[in-house]
Parts: C-alpha cells; structure tokens; sequence
C-alpha cells in the first residue's frame, strides 16, 4: 500500500484548476444506463479510483466505456444486464445509485448492498422505500437485493431527510416512468442540480433541482448528450485549507463559488483574505488563524459535513477555542482523536468537536480513517513542523485527482512512496 510522506512547514503558494466533482460524475455515470438511443460524452470526469469502479460497473452491466484523458463515453444502447456483483457494490457508496437506473431501463435488478467511507450507519431505507412507493417490489436473498420493477407507476415521495442518494435514485428510477413524480424535502446539493442538468441533456423533463421539491414528468425515452461535469466542491475546500493552515496564498480556477460560500465564510473569519469571481477565488492566508464561529454541518445550502474533517484539521492551530458540530454522520471525527497524536487539543464529545488552538502540530506516522479524514491529515501534515508519514492512501484516492501533483506545483514538499 504506497503512502504519502510530507515535510510541513511551507506555505503553500500558487494557482490550480479544480478537478470534476466526485459526487456530481458517479451518479452521472450512473443515468448513462438509461440511455438507450445514441453515446453519452462526459467531460471533466476526474481521475479518481470510485469512477474507475463505477466503469467497471457499467461494463458488467454490458455498456461500452472509453476512458481519454478526462472524457468518458459510454454506449449503453444495448441489452444490458441487471445484476451488479458485490465485489464492485462494496467499493463504493455510489453503487447503489444503479439500484434505480437498472429498474428502470430493464425492471429488474440484482445488487447487494453498498461500501463507501465508514462514517457510521449508512443505511439504504430512504432509497429502497422511495422505489417500493414506485412500485418496485425489493426482496433480500443470500445478500443481494432482487428488485422487481415490472409495473412502477409515478407518485409523489416526500423524504423523510433531503438524502442525497435517495434523491439520485429517485430521479434515476423515474425520469421514464409515464406520468408525474415529485420528490418532496428533495436534496438541494450542486451535485442534484448537474444530476438533473445532464438527465433534461438527455431529453428527461425534470424540475426544481436545487429546491426541496422536484417534479419529474416521465418520457418515453432518452438520447445522448454530451456534458461536462461541474467543478468539485469539497477538493476546492481541500485546497483552501491547504493554503489557509500554511499562511499562504492561492487562486483556484475552474470552481463555482457559490457552491463554496459557507467555507469561505468561516476563512474570512479565520482572517483570510478572500477574492472571488465568477470561476475564481483567490484566497490570501494571515500569519495566524482566528477561531471563526461555531461550525455546525448541514444539508446544502448549510455547511457541508464532508468539509467538517478539513476544517477541524484547520482550526488546529488557529488562536482561540473553535467549535464544529456534526449533524448528518454519526462517526465523522475519526480524524480529531489522529491530529491529537500530532500536537492537537481537540476533545469530541457527542458529535461536537472543542478544538483548543495550539502552536504547532509535529510531524507523524498516522493513517487515514476515511477520504475526507485523510485530506484532514493531508492539511495537518501540510502545516506540522517536521516529516509526517500518511498511510491508508487508497481512501484519499478516492475523492482526489492529482493530489500529489497538485501540492508540489503549490510549493509542498510531499511524495508517493
Ligand atoms: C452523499 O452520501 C455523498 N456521497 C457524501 O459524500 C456526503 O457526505 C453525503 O451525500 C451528504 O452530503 C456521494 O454523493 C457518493 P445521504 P449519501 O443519503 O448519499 C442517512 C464523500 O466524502 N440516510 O445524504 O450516502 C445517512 O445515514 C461522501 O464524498 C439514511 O438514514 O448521503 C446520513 O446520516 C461521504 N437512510 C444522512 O442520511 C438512507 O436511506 C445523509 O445521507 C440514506 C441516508
């Protein structure tokens, strides 16, 4: 297993472009099964190791996927099979988005259930009640669910929780069932609106996206299109913190900022200088982070929970007594009790996190406990005097095109050993 071995220390200086989105291009890949009529052309895919998996599903699945560069095309219009192994469902949460686009392009499917970053329970019950109330009949056999999708019908699904993968689902199971379906207390992520975006590309008739309730008016078939995936939140944030916890400086281009706006707050906070445009943003580190005001995550537009480990690696060694509460995972601080290891003062105690700040973190052998723990730990290695040594690299894989390559064009001194 390679790891990551960086000297901290260094402010990080300079300008990148944000890679595709993560969240946005695995359900994308996802709708491409319900094309039936031409070859979908993705643009701004990142290089990540969940896409990787999510092709292979789809060839399982008897689609046809290249892959140059940052553009994939896939040829679903063939026959294609409704059963994804577990071997390649365990591997990532995503896999479960297929639970829809499968029942709906051949009423039927076989998977079981999904992996991703173990960030406590992670139940399916919104997703498989959503498609039951669509007529879906779910049975669970030796591991697998077997799916039953002969007869759905459009209805309207009020969620209990804006979840954004039943959201997903929902939209992917029925953009061709005749008639309306809404999605009430729908998610309201970037991610929902480039999902949608790219199914109305392909000839779906969907509203909404970005509101609580989206309204899907069902079409016969859908056709091609040719897309581009929006830029990547959460790696944007990634990389501001990288800069803010090394007093440096750094533009980001290729990015939507207001899809940032609750991260840039908190860094304004902290005593950053920030600039932006309409696909820029230029942030300027102050020698010293201030605590900012209590970070409490929450569905979109509220503070993202997949920001919440990088900015509790942030505030580490920011002056001052900061304060972040975690609201949608019930085990997201995995990464608090591994920067105590390296010099932090951070107590968690019923999903609060107190980070009391100290003057420096030290470098250290430390793994990563999930992908956005171990960016944490990226940015606490980043800003620690001495060597740290990252293990468990395959998480950060994950959500991180370029990581490495990255970081050294910004001035770091880190390596893939
Ligand atoms: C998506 O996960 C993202 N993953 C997560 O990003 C992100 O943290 C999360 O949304 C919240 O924004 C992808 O898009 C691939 P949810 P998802 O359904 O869809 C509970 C990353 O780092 N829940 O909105 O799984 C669930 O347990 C990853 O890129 C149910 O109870 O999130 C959690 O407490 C990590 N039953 C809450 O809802 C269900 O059927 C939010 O889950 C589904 C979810």
């Amino acid at each position: 297993m390679s790891r990551l071995v960086i000297e901290g220390g260094k402010a990080l200086c300079g300008s990148i472009s944000v890679h595709g989105a993560k969240n946005a291009v695995l359900p994308i890949l996802a709708a491409t099964v319900l094309c039936s009529d031409g070859v979908n052309v993705i643009h701004n895919c990142p290089n990540l190791k969940d896409v990787t998996v999510t092709i292979e599903i789809l060839r399982k699945l008897g689609a046809r996927v290249t892959r140059q560069g940052h553009t994939i095309t896939v040829d679903a219009r063939h026959r294609l099979r409704h059963h994804i192994p577990a071997s390649l469902m365990q591997q990532l949460r995503s896999s479960i988005i297929f639970m829809g686009a499968i029942a709906a392009r051949t009423h039927k499917a076989k998977i079981s259930m999904p992996g991703g970053c173990e960030l406590g329970p992670r139940p399916i019950d919104l997703h498989s009640n959503a498609l039951e109330s669509l007529g879906c009949k779910i049975k669970e056999k030796n591991g697998y669910l077997h799916v039953n999708a002969k007869r759905l019908k459009s209805t309207t699904l009020p969620l209990s929780f804006p979840s954004v993968g039943a959201t997903e689902n929902i939209l992917l199971a029925s953009c061709l069932i005749p008639g309306v379906t809404v999605i009430e207390n729908a998610a309201k992520e970037p991610e929902i609106i480039d999902l949608v975006a790219f199914l109305n590309a392909m000839g779906a008739s969907i509203t909404g996206a970005g509101t609580s309730r989206i309204i899907i008016t069902g079409v016969p078939r859908l056709h091609a299109a040719d897309y581009s995936i929006m830029p990547d939140r959460i790696a944007a944030m990634t990389y501001l913190c990288c800069a803010a916890a090394t007093g440096g400086s750094i533009t980001l281009t290729n990015v939507v900022p207001e899809h940032l706006e609750t991260g840039l707050s908190i860094l304004a906070q902290c005593g950053c200088f920030i600039e932006a445009t309409s696909s820029t943003v230029t942030l300027v580190a102050p020698p010293k982070l201030q605590a900012p005001d209590t970070i409490t995550t929450a569905p979109y537009p509220g503070f993202p929970t997949d920001a919440q480990s990088l900015f509790v690696a942030l505030l580490a060694c920011a002056e001052g007594t900061s304060h972040v509460h975690e609201t949608i995972f019930e085990s997201r601080f995995k990464s608090a009790e591994v920067l105590n290891t390296m010099g932090a003062s951070i107590s968690v105690q019923d999903n609060h996190a107190e980070i009391h700040g100290v003057s420096t973190l030290h470098g250290r052998t430390v793994s990563a406990p999930d992908l956005r723990g171990g960016a944490a730990l990226v940015i606490a290695a980043l800003a620690a005097d001495g060597i740290s040594e990252i293990n468990n690299v395959q998480y950060i894989d994950r959500g991180y095109d370029s990581l490495v390559t990255n970081l050294r064009h910004l001035g770091a001194n880190i390596e893939r050993k």
